[in-house]
Parts: structure tokens; sequence; C-alpha cells
């Protein structure tokens, strides 16, 4: 249930990590330098090269717990979404939104609690095309409310990002979180998004069931035990601000992993290469 991301770029390479703004990387860091390699989602630095690129890293290849996955549904635990506590604070005057690399983020207050732990929301951020599956479908777009607690591991809310066809509700604080997206094309590029008004949003999860699990961080050095909360039902924006987001996003989405506590899809690779 929880995860986030962020960038960082050295000379010419950005890269999108889940975590940048968190306890886990402090702001200001990640974009001047990254301890963790120039990881990306291309050729040798891709998701499928991350482990190799830092010690830091090896659970990347190794771990069982690993994030995102395809969400099976009726494998997965569920829960009504009225039982959560999920709490965006409102910005009026628009809140900071920022080019991390390969990923958009916003800076914005708010809490949840899950298990008895209450969260403070560190950022919000956007991936192209959605990380997750549910029920085998992917979505064009996914957003990660990325909560922490202390050292605590973050907790994490998802959505799914579809294209509103004719009749569907647009989601008004996801739309409007994107709407000054082309205005950042670039790594450290920042705006002040439009007015932010998180009541649709809030709604939304009290109307959807909400599938939860623990898995990784979906970025290096994908540490595991972060508490995930994917909401079943999609949130809609249009299609411009689909082109646009993705024009400037382009692609930040790790590959499937295995299903949680199954051995790690590049572990049994090589396994299965060292046998041939
Ligand atoms: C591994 O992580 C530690 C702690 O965050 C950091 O200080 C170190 O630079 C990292 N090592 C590498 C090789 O990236
Ligand atoms: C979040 O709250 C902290 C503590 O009250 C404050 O310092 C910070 O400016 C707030 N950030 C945003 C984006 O509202
Ligand atoms: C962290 O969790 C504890 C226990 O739920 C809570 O009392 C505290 O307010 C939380 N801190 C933040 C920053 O949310
Ligand atoms: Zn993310």
């Amino acid at each position: 249930m929880k995860v986030f991301s962020v960038l960082a770029s050295s000379v010419s390479l950005a890269s999108a990590m889940c975590h940048y703004g968190t306890n886990l990387m402090p702001r200001d860091v990640g974009l001047e330098r990254r301890a963790d390699g120039d990881f990306g989602y291309d050729e040798l630095h891709s998701a499928l090269e991350w482990h190799s690129m830092s010690p830091n890293n090896t659970i990347c290849a190794m771990g069982k717990n690993q994030s995102p996955v395809n969400i099976k549904t009726g494998k997965y635990d569920v829960a009504d979404g009225a039982s959560y506590k999920f709490d965006i604070v409102n910005y009026p005057h628009g809140a900071e939104f920022l080019n991390t690399g390969h990923n958009v983020q916003v800076f914005a207050n708010g809490s949840a609690e899950f298990d008895g732990t209450k969260y403070s929301l560190a950022q919000y951020h956007f991936h192209t095309p959605s990380e997750h599956r549910i029920g085998d479908e992917y979505y064009p777009s996914e957003v990660h409310f990325v909560f922490q607690n202390g050292s605590t591991r973050p907790c994490c809310y998802w959505f799914m990002i579809e294209i509103a066809g004719s009749g569907d509700h647009i989601n008004q604080p996801i739309s409007k979180s994107l709407a000054k997206v082309l205005q950042i094309p670039s790594v450290g590029d920042k705006v002040t998004t439009a007015a932010l008004n998180f009541g649709a949003l809030e709604q939304h999860i009290r109307k959807s069931d909400v599938y939860h699990y623990s898995g990784s961080l979906t970025t290096p050095p994908c540490d595991e035990g972060v508490k995930f909360n994917v909401v079943a039902n999609p949130v809609y924006i249009d299609v411009k601000t689909f082109r646009n987001t993705k024009k400037v996003v382009k692609f930040n989405s790790r590959y499937t992993q295995n299903a949680p506590g199954e051995v790690n899809l590049l572990d049994y690779a090589r396994i299965v290469l060292d046998k041939s």
C-alpha cells in the first residue's frame, strides 16, 4: 500500500524513483545525485539490470515480495473503501508540481490510517502506463500517493487512471494536478498546480473496493515491506490531459513481478539458464 517515485539526473540520464521526498530519500538529494545507480527503463539501465547498479539493489533480483503485480481478483485481500481514512489537505492556491526526471510529482500534505498506524503524505506522483494490473488489465496511467511515518515502511495508495469516455465523470483533483504538466517538460522544472480540492478523490475511495498486499518500492533499491492499497475503481481524466502527461512522463513502468511470496522472476531465470 504505498510507494513513491522520484528521479535524478546525473549527466544525461534521468530516472524516477518512487520514494523521492520521503525519509528514504530526502528532497533535494535525489535530483543531484542518485545513490543507487542511474536506473532507467531502457536497455542496460532497465528493470532487468537494476540489481547490477548497486549492492543496495540486490533485492530487486532476489526479493520475493516485489511490486508491481497483476492483482488477480479473488487472490488478494480486499477491503471496503468506506473503512479507509484518507484525507488530503486542499490547496486553493495550488501545490508544487515537480518534474523529478521520468516522473512528475506533487508535494501535498495529508494523512491516512492503516492497520492502526497513522501516516503522513509525502508526495504523489504519476506513472505511464500503469505499473499494477487488475485482473490482467493495465491502465493508461497510475498515481501513487506515498505516506510515511518516521522510519516505518511507507504506506501507499495507488489509483488506476483511465481515459474518460462520454458519460464518465472526470476526477477533478487528479485532472487538475496534471493540468500544467506541459509546463514542466524537463528534470528540475516546477510549477504551481491549479487549485486542488481532494473531496472527489476521498469520496472515490469510499465507494470502491481496495486491494491490499505487502510489496516493494517499484524503483531501486526495491525495498520490501511497503504496504500497498490499490483502489479497484479507476479515476478518469480526459484525453488531452492524458496525452500531455504521456508526452512529459513518457514511460516509467516496471514490469509485472511474480505473485507475492513467489520466486523472483530474475532469480528464476538465472536458475534456468545455469542449468542449460
Ligand atoms: C547504499 O545505500 C547507502 C545508504 O542509503 C548509501 O549511503 C550508499 O551510498 C549506497 N551505496 C551505493 C553503492 O549506492
Ligand atoms: C506540510 O506540513 C508541514 C508541517 O506543517 C509544512 O512545513 C509544509 O510546508 C507543508 N507542505 C505542504 C506542501 O503543504
Ligand atoms: C505515527 O504513528 C503514531 C501511531 O499511530 C501516531 O501517533 C503518530 O501521530 C504518527 N505520526 C505521523 C507523522 O503521522
Ligand atoms: Zn511510483
